[in-house]
């Protein structure tokens, strides 16, 4: 028998904190150990699409507003591991998304059936507080949050837990934190040192290990390849190795 999807969102108000890079090296580092992996992609930057190197026709934009079902718009990015894919085109999504009844769990409706055909189910956040976003949370319900170690990421931080408590207070639901994830970290760094002691304070049960700075990330990226598939004995395989049994051993 299937065991229950696990959902997941990567989110972050702030931009640049390493959501993409995070949600695809752990998808497919959980993919490549058998289990049957989703990404869906809810930012209009399309680059989680460009990072597994695809091109999509059909995307997000088409399953809410109905064009397609979701099973039409799945794209098989790597063994067991599928993409729903969006781009520039997902950006007039929002004011649909506006126009429409239960405008909240438009997400939560359209992927009810689909998700449990998976063992995971990870959503990559554009960096922005809107509608399209709280559609997210609603729909996956646990957070993981990477926090690039600077001071004003902790501030988007901030604003997202509290956004977190009014839906959960207007819809009965149980959106919950489950890690926050220091990214770019270098412990040389005293900013680093800082950032990481205030999440330290607030935080201290949720974070996980660090993914260290380090360029061979973003040159993976900018091949549209995951970093096993580029540098698999890197670094910073390792880490995303350590984040992954880390999310793996999380019980929702
Ligand atoms: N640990 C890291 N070390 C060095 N570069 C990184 C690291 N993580 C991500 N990058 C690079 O930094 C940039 C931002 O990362 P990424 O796209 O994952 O962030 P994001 O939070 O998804 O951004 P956005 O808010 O725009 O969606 C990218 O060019 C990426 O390749
Ligand atoms: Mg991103």
């Amino acid at each position: 028998m299937m065991g229950k999807v696990k959902k997941f969102c990567v989110i972050n108000y702030k931009g640049g904190t390493g959501k993409t890079c995070t949600l695809i090296n752990i998808a497919y580092a959980i993919s490549k150990r058998g289990l049957r992996v989703l990404v869906v992609d809810t930012d209009p930057q399309g680059s989680t699409s460009y990072h597994l190197g695809i091109t999509p026709k059909k995307t997000l934009y088409d399953i809410i507003t109905k064009k397609y079902s979701p099973e039409e718009c799945i794209y098989k990015a790597r063994e067991n591991l599928d993409l729903i894919a969006s781009n520039e085109h997902l950006f007039p999504g929002e004011t649909y998304m506006h126009k429409q009844k239960n405008r909240e769990t438009i997400l939560k409706d359209r992927f009810k059936d689909l998700f449990n055909n998976y063992d995971y189910v990870f959503m990559d956040c554009s960096p922005s507080i809107n509608l399209m976003n709280q559609n997210v949370l609603l729909c996956a319900e646990n957070l993981l949050i990477p926090v690039s170690m600077d001071y004003m990421t902790l501030l988007g931080v901030k604003q997202l837990i509290n956004n977190t408590k009014l839906l959960n207070k207007n819809f009965k639901t149980s959106i919950k934190v489950s890690k926050i994830i220091p990214t770019f970290y270098n412990r040389h760094n005293n900013k680093t040192k800082h950032v990481h002691d205030s999440l330290e304070r607030i935080f201290s049960k949720y974070i996980s290990s660090p993914i260290r700075a380090n360029v061979t990330i973003s040159e993976a990226a900018g091949q549209g390849k995951t970093i096993y598939e580029f540098a698999p004995t890197s670094s910073a395989a390792n880490d995303f190795d350590k984040l992954t049994e880390e999310v793996l051993n999380y019980e929702q």
